[in-house]
């Protein structure tokens, strides 16, 4: 597990990056940060697109992000997300994101989700996405 302190700096990291997204269809805001083993963070936040199709979760962003730099050790995921003008709610990642997750990550990678006051929500990738497919099974 990540420790206390490196979980608020991920929360506060997939929090701030949030002012970025781009979602004037679904007016639902999410930001991500996700932690490497060797410590950095890469952010990501939703970018959705006239056609709907196209368009990208914050997770998926951070995880494109982090693979293009080279990066493919991962640890951890915080994803912060809700309504345009509302109160963060725990946001849990979509089904295609965990399937991206599990490209890279173990079942012991953490997934934290954050409504940005209380106590962080944490999974593991396992208990997320039992029995996934994965590239162990080609
Ligand atoms: N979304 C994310 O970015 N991450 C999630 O975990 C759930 C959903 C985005 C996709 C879309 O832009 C908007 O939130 C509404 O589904």
């Amino acid at each position: 597990m990540i420790t206390d302190i490196q979980t608020d700096k991920l929360c506060q990291a997939a929090v701030d990056i949030r002012k970025n997204c781009y979602a004037p269809y679904s007016h639902f805001r999410v930001g991500a940060a996700l932690l490497t083993s060797g410590g950095k963070i890469y952010t990501g936040v939703n970018v959705e697109n006239a056609a709907y199709g196209p368009s990208n979760c914050a997770e998926r962003t951070a995880v494109f992000k982090a693979v293009s730099e080279g990066e493919t050790d991962f640890a951890a995921i915080a994803i912060a997300g809700g309504a345009e003008g509302a109160d963060l709610q725990y946001c849990p990642p979509c089904g295609v994101c965990r399937q991206v997750l599990a490209e890279f990550c173990g079942p012991d990678f953490e997934v934290i989700l954050t409504d940005g006051k209380g106590e962080p929500k944490r999974f593991t990738l396992g208990e997320l996405l039992p029995e996934s497919f994965g590239p162990e099974n080609l």
